[in-house]
């Protein structure tokens, strides 16, 4: 309770909202390393790869792309090995700014590949950090998404399982539960990454207590919309924005209590930003 006993719209931002420590890594070294090309954009946020162009950071699709002798960026979500080597004989310098949580689990591919065992990534399949994590082995590799998928797997004597650095926990079990019944020996290595395990949990711990949750990330990011599903499940009163521009007053009630999470690749100018409009519509 707040101005002698009169309930106000109250906003609180969650401690871990914003660029985790590999995002912010990636962006600074394609920051100094500018004039350079990425593979795809640095992170999935409009506003940072704006900034970045600006400076003459650019995205290429495939290293064949980049202009010859150019220097080239890796970003956080890693490449696969091959797409490496074809990096560095195209550009000139190579900056490799994969996260170190994701070159982990290129390590363990490539144990996988030695093992001679089948490598299974829990993952979205089209996620370039799942496609860089697969291209760390010659063996039968596969990304599942869910139950459904894993039950769709071949049946497997043994296989290495890893997990994509931003899946949700909770379902990180069950599909290992599904994987379990194709894989008579399956090795599970949790790799989900401790800062997106600790976003998570402070944020749905928020959503708990709010009325109304703002998830503020890229529509284009898959940790930025993970974090929403998860809060939208315990504060059905949930809204997912790229930017202060797009929170509407009628979202809230005067007594409101309005919580305020961000994903991995959202910079703390546009958190920032959020908490002024909330700010605003407090007074109002
Ligand atoms: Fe790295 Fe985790 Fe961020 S894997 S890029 S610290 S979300």
């Amino acid at each position: 309770m707040r101005g002698g006993g009169i309930r106000v719209l109250r906003t609180i931002i969650a401690r871990r909202a914003g660029f985790c420590f590999g995002v912010r890594r990636a962006v600074e070294a394609a920051r100094s390393a500018a004039p350079a090309y990425t593979l795809g954009p640095v992170i999935h946020n409009p506003r940072v790869v704006a900034e970045l162009a600006a400076l003459g950071v650019l995205s290429a699709d495939t290293p064949e792309a980049i202009p010859e002798g150019a220097r080239a960026v890796v970003r956080s979500h890693g490449v696969g090995r091959d797409t490496l080597s074809r990096l560095e004989k195209r550009a000139g310098q190579v900056c490799d700014a994969t996260c170190p949580f994701v070159a982990r689990i290129h390590d363990m591919a490539r144990e996988a590949e030695s093992a001679g065992l089948p490598l299974i990534v829990v993952g979205e399949e089209r996620h370039p950090e799942v496609e860089g994590i697969r291209g760390w082995t010659n063996c039968q590799s596969y990304a599942v998404a869910d139950e459904a998928a894993a039950m769709a797997l071949p049946a497997m004597e043994r296989a290495l399982v890893v997990s994509q650095t931003t899946f949700i926990a909770e379902r990180f079990e069950s599909v290992c539960a599904a994987i379990r019944a194709r894989v008579r020996e399956a090795q599970v290595r949790k790799t989900i990454c401790p800062a997106t395990r600790d976003r998570q949990q402070e944020a749905v711990r928020l959503a708990q207590s709010a009325d109304v949750m703002l998830v503020v990330g890229g529509r284009e990011s898959s940790n930025s919309r993970k974090l929403f599903e998860l809060v939208g499940k315990v504060c059905p009163r949930s809204h997912f924005i790229e930017d202060a521009r797009e929170i509407e007053n009628t979202w809230f009630h005067p007594a409101d209590l309005v919580g305020i999470t961000a994903g991995a690749s959202t910079p703390d100018c546009t958190i920032k930003e959020v908490a002024a409009r909330m700010n605003d519509i407090e007074k109002q």
